[in-house]
């Protein structure tokens, strides 16, 4: 079913979508070219990705760009992205910034080159008062090292006596985590065929619905977005309550759906 901006209504719409954007190496390699090849064309499905939720009011997009698992990945490769991602902030960030969006940069970035690191703080602080899309890139992110930041927090609070252990709450560890001042994650999309969430949002996606496509990432396009949108309307969410009370609430709800 393929959905366009003006057909479906702002509410049936996921508010945060992540994408696991995997399928570069063998995109080039079904090319016999080098992997970074696929990074690069992978780089034009970023933007399209970016230009498609900002059309479609989505609040928060959130990339997965860099595991902190893939600096087990050869030294060639793993400097080529970052080479890659320096360029990208370089050169999109202004376009960014014209078109309203908030870029903001999720993961342990103290590992990062220290030029990189910089270019984060000034992306950042340029585009920080944006009131359009939420843009999040997961470089260097592991959603268990995401965790363990918010625990150790916490353990300093308890510590330093600001908090009782019983103060550790889900709500106390939720407001510790990137993107706590986000919409819920409502969407996961992974590209590339796996079946897994290599260590992305282990808390955050508690309900995400999970999507899944054979697509490689270069070749995730409007359409391909529009698919797993369509997909995402089209399932009843249940949040663990019943299936008839999300019925009443679709019910209530029908007159503005135009799928
Ligand atoms: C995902 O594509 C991009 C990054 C991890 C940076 P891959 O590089 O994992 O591509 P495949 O999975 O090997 O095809
Ligand atoms: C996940 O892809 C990480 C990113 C897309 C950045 P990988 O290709 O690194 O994941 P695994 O290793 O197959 O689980
Ligand atoms: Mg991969």
């Amino acid at each position: 079913m393929a959905l366009n901006a003006e057909t479906i209504s702002q509410q049936s719409l996921p508010k945060h979508i992540a994408i696991i954007m995997d399928g570069n190496g063998r995109w080039a390699q079904a090319r016999h070219r080098p992997r970074v090849f696929g990074h690069k064309k992978g780089v034009d499905a970023v933007r399209s990705a970016v230009q498609f939720c900002s059309k479609l009011g989505v609040k928060s997009l959130t990339l997965f760009a860099f595991s902190s698992e893939n600096w087990r990945r050869p030294e060639d490769e793993v400097s080529t992205l970052m080479e890659l991602f320096l360029f990208v902030l370089t050169k999109e960030v202004r376009k960014l910034h014209k078109n309203n969006v908030k870029l903001t940069i999720i993961g342990d970035l103290s590992k990062f080159p220290e030029n990189l690191q910089q270019k984060v703080v000034d992306s950042e602080t340029l585009t920080q008062d944006n009131t359009g899309l939420q843009l999040n890139i997961a470089a260097n992110y592991g959603g268990r090292w995401d965790i363990t930041k918010a625990a150790q927090q916490l353990a300093s609070d308890v510590a330093s006596g600001k908090l009782q252990p019983s103060d550790i709450t889900e709500d106390a560890i939720t407001s510790r985590l990137s993107m706590a001042e986000q919409p819920e994650l409502d969407l996961l999309i992974r590209t590339g065929g796996d079946l897994r969430i290599s260590n992305f949002l282990l808390w955050q996606a508690a309900y995400a619905e999970l999507y899944f496509t054979q697509t490689l990432w270069p070749d995730f396009d409007e359409a391909a977005f529009a698919e797993a949108i369509a997909c995402y309307v089209s399932r009843e969410r249940r949040f663990g309550c019943t299936g008839e009370q999300i019925k009443e609430l679709l019910a209530s709800k029908q007159t503005e759906l135009k799928v």
